[in-house]
């Protein structure tokens, strides 16, 4: 039969550490129609080092993306309506690759990776008298964390991307750059290109002019010719060059935690959220002004939604490890084999019975900043089982969000009224409930659980020159539905929070 008339269509790429979806939406209603998911590999070649195949990645997306065209069909919606596509990534992940092959030169760089911590301090030794000279342009402590320092350590360690360099075939990107330039045609005419949130956490990028920044460049030695060119988050990038989508703009580009701010409609300065993924992220929105922390967190950009609109920017505190800890009890300790049971251990005690779990796996990010701390699990007695440190992990995950929200409130003087989350971990009520019991304010979660895809897909549709998408559409904070209130007293709330804070101290300084 003849496929169903919809209306315009966008895609969303949600490119994330763990998983890569590709979704589809109706740009009317912001409904979402169709996705498919391809889980990825980690490698942990040696002890702190994370890494992924670039090629895989690519693989992946192209792989959903086509599986998701599948299922339109089957459901007959002709994919002749999807008019665009956004691209959404984990961001600071580094990449480097042949622009005459179209080969990576290495594995990617994981965001998480720690092998450059004698990078950083080398670095640090070499910052010029002024010690805030990295953090004044760039918003951002330095740490492994960023690309400058990975991509540094590559030139440092490995022949062939220096002689790639040398001989002008090397191109650096982040996941967005690298998806991008392969999707829009690789060797034959790809486009290197990255969008000013992705561009912020690369420690080469100046927040205030929006351009990569000669000075940074000179100090952490990085050629500027093997840098994509800076875009807006919402323009027309090149067109897919393959598959079955061949011939659509990619016209939206957002780090995976810009788009979620977006998602979330916090267009507001005020407004925030925090995602539940790999790692934990609270973006606030600070509107056109660049607010710098004095207590541990970042400044970034948030979004620029137009070749000529101005940029936003966000408070950012980023938590290394959330969800991850859950895998980590999944696969190296094997207390669950899938990662929902670990709600089910976590309820049948309803306490940690004293045991605080520190996952301090790739050092402490925000508000410590402290590459020395390594996880620590403490208070165990004879009673302790498998159940007490599951709510211990899931618990870890509360404090830590409660810690950036602390630095976030002493930053903008006006304490959070309540906690708008989103990402797959805000799935496990019970998670939700001590989020909400741990912070003592309402935990209040969209009932349209896909934000990042929707914000970046917003992103793809408003686009100039496409424009199926009115980024003023009706407000959809309205779904946000699904609240917790604190339920414990608060002084009980502080007794735990200030022991976590104990256990925090004991993680750092194990490694010199
Ligand atoms: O900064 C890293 C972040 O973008 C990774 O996001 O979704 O993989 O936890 P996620």
């Amino acid at each position: 039969s003849k496929p169903a008339s919809v209306g315009p269509l966008v895609g969303a790429v949600v490119q994330g550490t763990n998983s890569t979806r590709f979704l589809v939406f109706n740009s009317k209603t912001a409904e979402l129609l169709c996705h498919h998911q391809v889980e990825l590999t980690q490698e942990f070649p040696k002890e702190g080092w994370v890494e992924q195949d670039a090629k895989e990645i690519l693989q992946s997306v192209y792989e959903c993306i086509e599986r998701t065209c599948e299922k339109l069909t089957e459901m007959n919606i002709d994919i002749s309506n999807i008019k665009a596509i956004g691209v959404s990534n984990q961001r600071e992940t580094t990449v480097v690759w042949d622009k005459f092959t179209g080969d990576p030169l290495y594995n990617a760089m994981v965001w998480l990776d720690l092998r450059t911590q004698s990078t950083v301090e080398v670095l640090s030794r070499k910052i010029p008298g002024n010690s805030n000279f990295v953090k004044s342009k760039t918003g951002l402590p330095l740490s492994t964390y960023f690309s400058a320092v990975k991509l540094r350590w590559m030139l440092d360690n490995l022949r062939t991307v220096q002689r790639a360099v040398e001989e002008g075939r090397a191109l650096f990107g982040t996941i967005d750059s690298w998806l991008i330039w392969s999707m829009t045609g690789g060797i034959n005419g790809g486009v290197h290109c990255t969008d000013v949130t992705n561009a912020s956490r690369t420690m080469l990028f100046n927040i205030h002019s929006l351009e990569w920044d000669k000075e940074l460049c000179d100090f952490f030695e990085i050629p500027m010719n093997i840098l994509p060119n800076v875009c807006s988050s919402s323009e027309i990038y090149g067109l897919l060059k393959a598959g079955t989508l061949e011939g659509v703009p990619i016209s939206g580009c957002l780090g995976d935690q810009s788009a979620a701010l977006v998602g979330q409609m916090c267009f507001q300065e005020g407004q925030a959220k925090n995602t539940y993924g790999t790692g934990c992220f609270l973006l606030c929105n600070t509107g056109h002004k660049r607010v710098f922390s004095e207590h541990g967190l970042l400044t970034t950009v948030a979004y620029k939604l137009g070749k000529n609109k101005p940029a936003c920017y966000a408070l950012e505190g980023s938590v290394a490890i959330a969800g991850a800890v859950i895998c980590w009890l999944r696969d190296n300790f094997e207390i669950i084999s899938k990662s929902d049971e670990i709600e089910t251990l976590a309820k049948e005690v309803g306490t940690s019975y004293g045991c605080y779990f520190v996952p301090a796996f790739s050092g402490l990010y925000a508000p410590y900043w402290e590459p020395s701390a390594r996880g620590i699990i403490c208070g165990l007695t004879q009673f302790t089982n498998k159940c007490h440190i599951a709510f211990a992990a899931l618990e870890a995950v509360c404090f830590q969000t409660r810690e950036i929200l602390d630095a976030m409130n002493r930053d903008c003087g006006i304490p959070l009224s309540h906690l708008q989350v989103d990402g797959e971990m805000t799935n496990s009520k019970i998670l939700m409930q001590l989020q909400a019991d741990i912070l003592h304010i309402p935990v209040v979660k969209s009932v349209m659980p896909e934000t990042t895809a929707l914000g970046v897909a917003m992103a793809a549709g408003a686009a100039e020159e496409i424009e199926v998408w009115s980024l003023d559409l009706d407000d959809l904070s309205a779904t946000l539905t699904e609240r917790y209130e604190p339920q414990i007293q608060a002084t009980e709330s502080e007794i735990r929070y200030s022991t976590w804070k104990k256990a925090v101290m004991k993680s750092m300084g194990w490694v010199t």
